[in-house]
């Protein structure tokens, strides 16, 4: 089974990078195809804990060879930055390949990126301040700066300065920032080339080979299906394609050649940032989920907003991206409730959607729909075997499973590597 892709069936951190690790040993590719240093993947490995905001997942598994594919938005610093805090904690990284045809995030898609947020007021995204949505927007806009133009010092000149020149008027006559020179720019990018020069490479011939021959890879979405630019939350959404259709036009690679399609979806909802978000708690259980589940961001800190499980959503994810398996997670967060409330349908202004409304007034209007399911008290983080879960945590797993539109065939218990109930295999 070579290709499968593995995304985030909700707002983010649904433990994606926990999910990748799982399958490291088995892996010989693990491929980044979106987005950039906005992700932040935890991993806990024993007595260590890793954060990832770049790097894909898959690096820290011996072996694996991990790609930044095309789609990616990276910022060299942050990259180097990342790569010696794994080497100081002796992580290989020397495997690592980045797409030649990747764009780069610079100081001045940093500097927008927090401006415009400041400009938009009440209408604020909530981004990571990352550089993330002005470095696709050059992209889209064919004014970006791309890996390989890093090597020809007369090109990367002349579309810095193209770049610039409109930047500047903007920056200065706009927000009231100083101009930023070409100089500074591309003397800090030159400054990186012998390093980046070895990982540098055509990521899409080389993972076509690797299928060819036999290899298996995996493509690690970051962000997650509501955040998608096409088919989230629209505006509150990041810049890229985070559906496993970005997997395709982020890597190079065809969809006829993708084996499976693996969402991780939280046993309850979370979100960072601004955008509806219809189960959202404002009372003493949206604390309990918080507080249990240890949810502040892992690239900004930011607390999470939290709130109950939305079968609308995961259907829609389901639907998405083509879903063959859930993982779902953090299934010992929910120890200790009573009655555990699930989102089956919303009601928008007294009309019934059982899926998610294309409108976004209706989004923006929805109330859930609540079913309640018996919760458990026992600890279940070290349940192994399906069977070994209470009946009570068994049928809730099933009534979202019948509700969500795959089955589900991983189940975290905690954040752990072997914290984990696996009752298909993922990649088999
Ligand atoms: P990602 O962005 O999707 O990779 O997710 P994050 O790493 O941002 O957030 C998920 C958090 O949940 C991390 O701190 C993980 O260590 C943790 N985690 C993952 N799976 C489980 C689980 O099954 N139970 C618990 N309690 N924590 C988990
Ligand atoms: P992982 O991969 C959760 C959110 C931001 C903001 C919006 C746009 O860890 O799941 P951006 O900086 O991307 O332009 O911000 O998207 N966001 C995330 N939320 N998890 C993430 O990544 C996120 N990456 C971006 O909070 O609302
Ligand atoms: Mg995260």
């Amino acid at each position: 089974m070579p290709a499968a892709v593995l995304i985030g069936a909700q707002w983010g951190d649904e433990g994606k990078g926990k999910a990748t690790d799982l399958l490291g040993s088995r892996l010989d590719y693990v491929v980044k195809f979106n987005g950039g240093n906005n992700a932040g993947h935890t991993v806990v490995i024993g007595d260590e804990k890793y954060a990832l905001h770049l790097l894909p997942s898959g690096i820290l598994t011996p072996g694996v060879t991990p790609v930044i594919g095309n789609g990616v938005v990276v910022d060299v610093e942050v990259l180097f930055e990342e790569l010696e805090g794994l080497e100081a904690r002796s992580v290989d990284v020397s495997k690592l390949r980045i797409s030649a045809n990747a764009h780069l995030i610079t100081q001045y898609h940093r500097t927008l990126d927090k401006v415009t947020e400041r400009f938009l007021g009440k209408r604020q995204i909530g981004t990571t301040g990352r550089g993330i949505g002005p470095a696709y927007a050059d992209k889209i806009n064919r004014v970006g700066i791309r890996m390989q133009d890093l090597f020809d010092e007369n090109i990367l000149r002349q579309k810095v300065e193209g770049a610039l020149d409109q930047k500047n008027h903007l920056l200065v006559k706009v927000y009231n920032r100083r101009a930023i020179g070409v100089d500074e720019v591309v003397d800090e990018l030159l400054g990186y080339v012998e390093r980046l020069r070895p990982m540098v490479t055509d990521t899409s011939l080389l993972l076509h080979r690797a299928l060819d021959a036999g290899e298996t890879v995996l493509f690690e979405g970051g962000q997650a299906t509501m955040l998608d630019v096409d088919h989230g939350t629209y505006p509150f959404v990041t810049s890229s394609n985070a559906t496993s259709g970005g997997a395709v036009t982020g890597s190079g690679i065809a969809p006829n050649r993708i084996d499976r399609v693996i969402a991780v979806v939280k046993a309850y909802t979370t979100r960072v940032g601004a955008g509806p978000f219809p189960t959202e708690l404002f009372d003493e259980w949206g604390d309990f989920l918080t507080e249990q589940g240890h949810e502040f961001g892992t690239t900004t800190g930011r607390r999470r907003r939290t709130g109950w499980y939305d079968a609308p959503i995961a259907r829609y994810a389901s639907r998405i991206n083509g879903v063959t398996d859930f993982v779902l997670t953090k299934l010992d967060v929910l120890t200790g409730i009573d009655r555990i409330p699930v989102a089956v349908a919303y009601d928008v202004d007294g009309q019934r959607f059982d899926e998610v409304p294309v409108s976004q007034s209706d989004f923006h209007h929805a109330k859930p729909i609540y079913e309640e399911f018996p919760g458990w008290t026992e600890d279940i983080s070290g349940a192994r075997e399906f069977s070994d879960l209470p009946a009570n945590a068994q049928s809730y797993v099933r009534e979202l499973e019948a509700m969500s539109g795959s089955r589900i065939s991983a189940i975290g218990v905690g954040p752990g590597r072997d914290e984990i109930v696996t009752l298909h295999d993922l990649l088999g």
